[in-house]
């Protein structure tokens, strides 16, 4: 093999497009996903890989430093894509610590073992740092985050990705590790755990159960197909310049009741409801605590330095992610009959 590379948080949505692409693309590189299969964490999103000769699954969790430093000797990584997170922010306010633990101190051991390996060479090495556009705090009716937007993270997740990319920064210019940090918008498509707005909302719609919106439903995301992220993390780590930062978005903002509203006409046509039926569903329920008004990326020096452009128009992209999970239902009944169900019942019961 050429290469071998490290992807870490491989069994998670984002991750698992991430590992196909790269198992698909570089027969001969050697592509070890790294996951600790939290319940965010899901292998049968990856099961049309997983018997390729050139990829390697290893149950394991970036918490535990001398696991992680052993990882690192044996396999010699040549480059890392870090994913592996904690990334629900509803989680993070109930539960803070564990964003802290993974987020910040797991990113850490993975710098650490990298320095480590690296110490006496870093040529043709990169540790490549995925990040969210959420560490640049929350924008006005106007503007657009840029890679220089100052830091602003308003919840215990963006503030625990926001000190990651920090120490990711630090370990550049103290110990010159070979780094860089992708920082992209919401993303949505197959596979992604339906504690998140649209797989949330897909779910509910399909079994006619009501659709919850926090507050007034005002606040903006700018939607991006997760396949796009995947590609430009391609893109970045075969082309990026070491020590920078490159902002990732689909130039594509909706209020979160124009969404739904969207969603809810594509899934009446694909369940052959009347239309109108599904949006009678929606329900406003209690908002978010410090829920971030809106984001907005500028990902121009990504397409005018590296040439990326997103491939999807979002009406295209959300049908094809209403497709995927009509077509995965079956995904989407193994998630939803385990822990799911407490999770669901801590959050929405009594928010109406
Ligand atoms: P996800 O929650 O779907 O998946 C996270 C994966 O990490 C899971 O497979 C989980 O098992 C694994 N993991 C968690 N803790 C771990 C640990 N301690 N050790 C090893 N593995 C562990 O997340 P996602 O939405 O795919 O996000 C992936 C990354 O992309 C995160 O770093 C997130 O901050 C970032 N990001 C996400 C979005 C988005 O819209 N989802 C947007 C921008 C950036
Ligand atoms: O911006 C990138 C970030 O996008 C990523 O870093 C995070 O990992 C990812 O989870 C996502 O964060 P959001 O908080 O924006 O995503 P979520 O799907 O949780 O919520 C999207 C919007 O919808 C947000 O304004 C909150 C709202 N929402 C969410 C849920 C789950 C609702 O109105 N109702 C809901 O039930």
């Amino acid at each position: 093999m050429k290469k071998t590379i490290l992807i870490t948080g491989g069994a998670g949505f984002i991750g698992s497009h991430v590992v196909r692409l790269f198992v698909n693309n570089y027969p001969d590189y050697l592509i070890v996903n790294l996951d600790a299969l939290t319940y965010a964490g899901n292998l049968e999103n990856l099961s049309d890989v997983e018997n390729k000769g050139n990829y390697k699954f290893v149950k394991g969790d970036i918490n535990d430093t001398l696991f992680i430093n052993s990882l690192f000797e044996e396999y010699k990584f040549d480059g890392v894509i870090h994913l592996a997170a904690e990334s629900h922010v509803d989680r993070s306010i109930s539960n803070p610590l564990e964003f802290i633990q993974t987020n910040i101190l797991g990113t850490m051991n993975l710098l650490n073992s990298a320095r480590q390996i690296w110490k006496d060479n870093t040529e043709g090495k990169l540790f490549y740092h995925i990040s969210t556009d959420e560490v640049y705090g929350s924008l006005g009716s106007e503007g657009f985050f840029v890679e220089s937007t100052a830091y602003d993270p308003r919840s215990p997740y963006s503030a625990s990705k926001a000190s990651s990319d920090h120490l990711v920064r630090a370990y550049f210019h103290t110990y010159k590790l070979p780094v860089v940090i992708s920082n992209c918008s919401n993303n949505y498509g197959g596979n992604q755990f339906p504690e998140k707005l649209i797989p949330l909302a897909i779910n509910n719609i399909k079994n006619s159960k009501p659709i919850p919106i926090y507050g007034k439903g005002e606040n903006i995301r700018d939607w991006l197909f997760v396949e796009d992220h995947a590609s430009a993390i391609e893109l970045i780590f075969n082309k990026g310049k070491v020590g920078e930062t490159y902002n990732i978005g689909g130039n594509n903002e909706w209020t979160n009741i124009d969404l739904i509203h969207k969603l809810c006409e594509v899934m009446d046509k694909k369940l052959g409801r009347e239309a109108g039926e599904s949006a009678k569903l929606i329900t406003f329920v209690k908002d978010r605590a410090g829920h971030d008004l809106r984001y907005a990326i500028d990902s121009s020096k990504l397409q005018e330095e590296l040439g990326w452009k997103p491939s999807l128009q979002f009406e295209e992209g959300i049908e094809k992610t209403v497709d995927w999970y009509l077509a995965n239902q079956e995904w989407m009944d193994n998630i939803i009959s385990g822990d799911y169900e407490k999770y669901y019942k801590e959050q929405y019961e009594g928010r109406e």
